[in-house]
């Protein structure tokens, strides 16, 4: 949620924090602060807001140091103010910390420092932290090089939850301690420097080498050195990850926003969705993947477990598994799988669908599966995310980064990935006619040219966003794959539009949902699926009857006089068609939100990476 940088090296530190929570901000930003090492100890500037306001504050320039630790806020223990903001501080100002994450015994820890004689003066869980260090420091009497490294173990065994920190002290000015546990935290590596992050394309223009952290793995930094320590202070080996992504998917390229460019980015991120995986007179490859036919026939169930964007995309994977594999799929939302004691043995296949890897309801349900004894496997953007190591098996989207808050590009990349898997699964168990495979494999090797070609519905849906971006709700229908897209694209416009929007499988309509229809409101609809169409028409109709306004999003033959608007898409094979139909919508949200005059890449109360629960 919190976005945390660092630098270590031969550089003045604050300009490359400063661009580094620039970069960060859309992990939150209600408020920012930094600290660097001077000569004379610890500078700490902080300030509620954006980043901006922190750049502007007096004496920031004057920073020289050539260490320092930064961190961008989104408030969980208190409310976005100076005192609340990172980094924290111990009461004698021997070490400062920035944190993401959540510490859930924050209290009881709080309660002991305060009977040794420690204040507080913010109210977040984070301010535990540097004064615990503080205290394992002072009782330690051993003085030898490892008693920095040693208290930062100390005080983070005794933290519950989620974190990943960073500690420099005053009395350290040539170290910095960083761990991680269920947080992301990055550390890019080049000659004489150290570049830390809670992710990659913040970092990406200075290095592609990486170290990738496990939970609890402690590291020492020098500006030429990362020493690797685990809980037992036993030094271990790690190397560096190089990390293909290049650094301008990480800038705006002359986009107004990233959402825009992430949009327009959509035919390049599913040629590399696709990559090898798909050729025509061979079968599907997936070499990470060991599952045998035995293996899958057994399966009595999949669930798809994931939260928000990537849990519908997770709908048109239970579309392609069961009409593909025959084998029942239940999608559920990770907040809710983690809690309802769902039913798992080692017939079952869990799938975790997460952009970012990190999300914090999402491995949860990992862990809890993996518990259960069920094989889990995940989807992810993120190369070395926290999900990837944690599941049996990983598969990875190849989107590039993906900056806005609202996601699009991996939205789309990950229903064709779980479409490629599904068609390997009915490959393996060879339950489905070649040919009828092998057409689907051409329309997904078809679709980035149709998504150009889609693409060019920009203008009509500016246009028609003008129409209704004062609309206080707004419906979506859809059936069967249809209403997947409807949801996702509810959801698009909630996240950044901030109108009230629903989805409904169309037949349902009627069952409740018709009495808000009244004259003038906005329904738009998907249409394309062949053999349903006729449906969804005799349900719009049901809404024009009663003075909607209809925009209908087709790839079918319609009579066009009927609705207000209607969106050509190109035809494709049904279940890959949410990658199509769904970028009108995606516009259409984008461009209310513009006229608005929103902040498109970071809306109010997001983050793109939920690492709470
Ligand atoms: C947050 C974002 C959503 C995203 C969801 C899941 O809520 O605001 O846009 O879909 O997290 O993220 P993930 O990284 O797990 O796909």
């Amino acid at each position: 949620m919190c976005g945390i940088v660092g630098y270590i090296g031969t550089k003045k530190a604050c300009p490359i924090l400063l661009a580094g929570l620039s970069r960060l901000e859309y992990r939150g930003y209600d408020s920012a602060g930094i600290s660097t090492i001077e000569k004379n100890g610890l500078s700490l500037m902080k300030d509620k807001g954006r980043v901006k306001n922190l750049s502007n504050l007096d004496g920031i320039d004057n920073l020289e140091g050539t260490i320092g630790i930064a961190h961008t806020r989104w408030a969980t223990h208190g409310k976005p103010s100076k005192e609340n903001s990172h980094p924290h501080q111990d009461n004698s100002q021997t070490f400062s910390v920035v944190h993401n994450g959540i510490i859930e015994n924050y209290n009881e820890i709080r309660k002991f420092l305060t009977d040794s004689g420690y204040n507080f003066y913010s109210q977040t869980d984070t301010e535990v932290i540097p004064n615990l260090i503080h205290f394992y420091f002072s009782k330690d009497t051993v003085n030898d090089e490892l008693k920095f490294l040693r208290a930062v173990k100390n005080a983070c065994l005794d933290l519950k939850g989620s974190f990943a920190i960073e500690v420099i002290s005053k009395l350290y000015p040539e170290n910095m301690i960083v761990v991680r546990q269920d947080s992301p935290l990055v550390i890019g590596t080049c000659e004489n420097e150290k570049y830390l992050s809670s992710d990659i394309p913040a970092i990406l223009s200075y290095t592609r080498d990486f170290y990738l952290l496990n939970d609890l793995e402690f590291v020492v930094l020098t500006k030429n050195s990362a020493k690797f320590y685990d809980i037992n202070l036993k030094l271990i080996k790690k190397e560096t990850q190089n990390i293909e992504w290049n650094a301008s998917s990480a800038e705006k390229d002359g986009y107004d926003d990233f959402m825009l460019k992430e949009i327009y980015e959509q035919p390049i991120a599913i040629r590399e969705t696709i990559g090898s995986k798909i050729s025509m007179d061979n079968k599907c490859e997936f070499d990470e993947l060991p599952f045998t036919k035995e293996y899958l026939k057994s399966l009595n169930r999949i669930y798809i477990v994931a939260c928000g964007t990537a849990m519908h995309a997770g709908l048109s994977g239970k579309n392609a598994i069961e009409k593909l594999c025959k084998i029942p799929v239940e999608v559920d939302i990770a907040s809710e799988f983690r809690y309802r004691n769902p039913i798992i043995d080692k017939k079952t296949l869990c799938i975790f669908i997460s952009q970012s890897g990190e999300t914090a309801d999402t491995i949860a349900a990992l862990k809890l599966s993996k518990e259960k004894g069920a094989k889990t496997l995940a989807i992810s953007n993120v190369i070395g995310s926290s999900i990837t190591r944690e599941a049996d098996y990983c598969i990875y989207t190849h989107a590039g980064p993906e900056i806005a808050v609202a996601s699009t590009k991996a939205y789309t990349s990950q229903v064709l990935l779980i479409n490629i898997l599904a068609i390997y699964f009915a490959e393996i168990l060879e339950n489905c006619e070649t040919k009828y495979l092998n057409k689907l494999k051409n329309d997904i090797l078809a679709l980035p040219k149709k998504i150009e070609e889609t693409l060019k519905c920009n203008d009509t849906i500016k246009d028609f966003s003008k129409k209704i971006y004062q609309e206080k709700d707004v419906f979506f229908l859809g059936r069967g794959i249809d209403e997947t897209v409807a949801r996702e694209a509810s959801l698009k416009l909630k996240e950044i539009s901030y109108i009230h929007s629903d989805s409904y499988p169309a037949g349902e309509l009627k069952h409740g949902p018709i009495a808000l229809i009244e004259n003038g409101i906005t329904v738009i609809s998907i249409l394309t699926d062949n053999n349903l169409v006729k449906k969804t028409v005799s349900n719009i109709q049901e809404v024009i009857t009663r003075g909607a306004k209809t925009l209908v999003i087709t790839n079918q033959e319609l009579d066009k006089n009927m609705f207000d608007i209607v969106i050509d898409i190109p035809e494709t094979n049904c279940f890959i068609s949410p990658i199509l139909s769904v970028i009108p919508l995606q516009l259409l949200a984008y461009y209310i939100s513009k006229e608005k005059g929103l902040d498109v890449d970071k809306p109010r109360n997001l983050a793109k990476s939920v690492t709470v629960e």
